[in-house]
């Protein structure tokens, strides 16, 4: 059987899970290749007049951009205790529902609006999937400038191999003006521990290891497309 391009694949995902939102939901909009179809596929349903009274909150510069290019009424957290539904990528989504994100060096705002979510849904192509998180992806850690060296000297010492993310010849620079360190760890064996430890270091403003936040993932093959709901 011939494999569809991951394209076709992440479209196919992302515009899926479109469907799950409902009229009056203030909705969240993630980030990335894969999510990017859903906030188009949201974009064309309030167009169509099928979705009234949305509002959504993006979660990143990039995805504010596109959203309001795409004429989807925005609003951020404002007086808002609860986002009803984010659609939203992953770089990996472990069998229970765990994930690493940050791929897009997004992961703080992401990561905050996941938190204010009744229902995160992952939308992701099947490559996506991984037994153990850190099998393929390295963590997205988010540090502030100063004193960066020495979180990097700290992941070396908690078992990583970190590296700078670049842009060109300079620094990433993230939506608040952070670096990013890609802690490569390898297969992680106890993610949730691995997240109270990198949450604890002064100096990481934030990390890619999402535990426990999921809800449904769907995930595109060429196979065909498969709802996990939790
Ligand atoms: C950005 C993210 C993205 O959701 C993640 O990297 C997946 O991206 P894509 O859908 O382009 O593969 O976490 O920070």
């Amino acid at each position: 059987m011939c494999r569809m391009n991951v394209k076709a694949l992440k479209q196919q995902a992302g515009e899926f899970a479109a469907t799950f939102v409902e009229s009056g939901m203030l909705v969240g909009l993630g980030s990335g290749s894969t999510a990017i179809f859903a906030t188009r596929r949201i974009a064309q349903r309030i167009h169509s007049g099928d979705l009234r009274d949305i509002r959504a909150v993006p979660t990143s510069l990039a995805t504010e951009a596109a959203a309001s290019e795409l004429g989807i009424p925005l609003t951020d957290l404002t007086g808002a205790t609860r986002i009803d539904i984010t659609i939203d990528g992953a770089d990996e989504v472990d069998p229970a529902f765990n994930l690493i994100k940050g791929g897009g060096g997004a992961h703080l705002r992401e990561k905050i609006v996941a938190q204010a979510t009744e229902r995160l849904v992952i939308v992701v192509d099947d490559s996506k999937l991984v037994e153990q998180l850190g099998t393929s992806w390295a963590v997205p850690v988010e540090v502030i400038p100063f004193g960066w060296e020495s979180q990097a000297a700290y992941l070396q010492f908690i078992g990583a191999r970190p590296a700078l993310r670049l842009d060109g010849e300079s620094p990433f620079k993230t939506d608040q003006g952070n670096h990013i360190l890609d802690a490569a760890f390898g297969p992680i064996a106890d993610p949730a521990a691995l997240d109270a430890t990198l949450s604890a270091r002064a100096g990481i403003v934030e990390h890619g290891l999402f535990i426990n936040m999921t809800r449904d993932v769907v995930v595109a093959s060429s196979d065909g497309l498969q709802h996990l709901p939790r």
